[in-house]
């Protein structure tokens, strides 16, 4: 699997995660987004040409050695300074409460212990600091949930990892993350692509009073 995994899956990814439908959907992810924050998962950047002007520098944490090339592009062209400071985002390497905000699209999903990434998110924001998600995940409907727990042993290994059924807003919630604004609902498409197109998109906050 690794040709796989390390080089076809962040290239599929960089196609398939930037159609009209998502670019619309990260615009919104991000717009409230300001001063110094750190995106986990950065991919090949897909985020980048949608930060506002509030962003003063982006800290970005990404894994893969294809898909940082794939970025290398979009960071030259950026709107904002952006930093690749690590790799791991159940290990960041970033002073804690140094940060406004943090960014995550697509890649809750994938990360091994997302209670230990949600709870460096934690460690680094300021109180009051804002994380701003795009996710996949579990769906409240019985027979979609089904579907997604069969295919999540197949998704894994198809997808480098990924899960179909993770419960973003209960992971949120006790990792100690205030949920503010949730929308939820399901990408258009075909019935048969309802497991994969269930998402999550919002704000939560690290408790405390902010600067
Ligand atoms: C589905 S992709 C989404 C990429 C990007 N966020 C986007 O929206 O296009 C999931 C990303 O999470 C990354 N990832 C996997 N494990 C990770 C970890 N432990 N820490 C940070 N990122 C990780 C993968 O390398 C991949 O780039």
């Amino acid at each position: 699997m690794g040709i796989w995994r390390d080089q076809v899956v962040p290239r599929a990814t960089d196609l398939l995660l930037d159609t009209a439908e998502i670019r619309r959907l990260r615009r919104e992810t991000v717009a409230g987004v300001r001063g110094n924050v750190v995106e986990i998962g950065f991919g090949s950047g897909l985020n980048l040409a949608f930060y506002p002007p509030a962003v003063h520098k982006v800290l970005a944490v990404e894994p893969s050695a294809v898909a940082a090339r794939l970025a290398a592009q979009r960071i030259a062209s950026a709107p904002v300074p952006v930093e690749v400071v690590g790799d791991d985002a159940q290990a960041l390497p970033v002073e804690s409460s140094s940060l406004d905000a943090a960014v995550s699209s697509f890649t809750l999903c994938t990360i091994p212990d997302p209670r230990a990434a949600l709870e460096e998110l934690l460690r680094v924001l300021r109180p009051g600091g804002t994380f701003h998600f795009l996710e996949h995940g579990l769906s409240p409907s019985t027979s979609v949930a089904r579907w997604q727990h069969r295919l999540d042993p197949l998704q894994r290994r198809l997808a480098a990892g990924c899960h179909l059924d993770r419960p973003i807003d209960r992971l949120l919630e006790d990792a100690g993350f205030l949920l503010g604004d949730l929308r939820n609902f399901e990408l258009p498409g075909p019935r048969a692509l309802r497991p994969f197109g269930y998402l999550y998109i919002g704000t939560a906050t690290k408790p405390g009073c902010g600067p």
